[in-house]
């Protein structure tokens, strides 16, 4: 379970100006939830985005995963074990294949033997349908097919949270809604919670649960 308590996070541009993103956020999220963040430009959609990725560690409030503050673990296990993140721009490295991609961000762990890796991205681009595309770089990719890799890159150390930053923001209506499906089913398999933001209220609409995210503020429509 996630748990973020009077979170604030304001950004200090100078002595007397300090942009507030977020105003006392709380909300819980249960294992294995989908959910939405949808808001306007601005409204604070990734900077909570990225301190629940422990991406940004400065701000006041907490915010813990399973009972723990997630400034108690260990950085690089939060963010290997625990999260998964997925950009808008993909952040595929070009000089590596998908099979390379995917397999990143577990080559410095410890976690499975070379087979166990290598077979839990053949299963992972198997599912994502790019399995006759292993040896392609990204630019040999369309966008959809680009964001399917950062998919199974998100989910090679079978984290328990997937972070989604505007999945679907640079893919036309069709392909979005493919990617939103995928992440569904990844949903449901393999009991992954899903975080995502987007600004599109349709697709919002095609997820279990919808928080607004407004002026650095939540509301919830049930
Ligand atoms: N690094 C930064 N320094 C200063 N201000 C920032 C920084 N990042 C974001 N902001 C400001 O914080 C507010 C929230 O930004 P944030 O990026 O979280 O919005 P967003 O909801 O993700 O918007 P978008 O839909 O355009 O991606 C905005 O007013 C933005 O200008
Ligand atoms: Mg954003």
């Amino acid at each position: 379970m996630i748990r973020i308590t009077n979170l604030n996070k304001g950004y200090k541009m100078s002595p007397t100006n300090t942009v507030e993103a977020l105003k006392g956020v709380s909300l819980e999220i249960e294992d294995q939830e989908m959910m939405a963040f949808v808001g306007t430009s601005g409204s604070g959609k990734s900077t909570l985005l990225n301190i629940l990725g422990g991406l940004d560690r400065e701000y006041q409030g907490t915010v813990s995963v399973d009972g723990k503050d997630i400034k108690d673990y260990n950085p690089n296990v939060y963010r290997r074990k625990k999260v998964g993140t997925i950009f808008q721009q993909f952040h595929l490295l070009g000089p590596l294949t998908v099979e390379e991609n995917v397999l990143l961000p577990i080559r410095f762990g410890k976690q499975y033997s070379w087979k166990e890796a290598k077979d839990r991205t053949d299963y992972l681009l198997g599912k994502v349908g790019l399995l006759d595309r292993k040896h392609h770089r990204p630019n040999q990719l369309s966008g959809g097919q680009m964001q399917r890799v950062a998919i199974a890159r998100a989910l090679i150390s079978q984290p328990e949270i997937i972070l989604a930053d505007e999945p679907t923001g640079n893919l036309d209506t069709k392909t979005g809604t493919e990617i939103m499906e995928l992440l569904g089913s990844f949903n449901q398999e393999e009991n992954v919670s899903v975080l995502l933001v987007t600004h599109d209220q349709d697709l919002a609409k095609t997820v279990p649960r919808r928080v607004y995210v407004q002026d650095g503020k939540l509301t919830e429509n049930l």
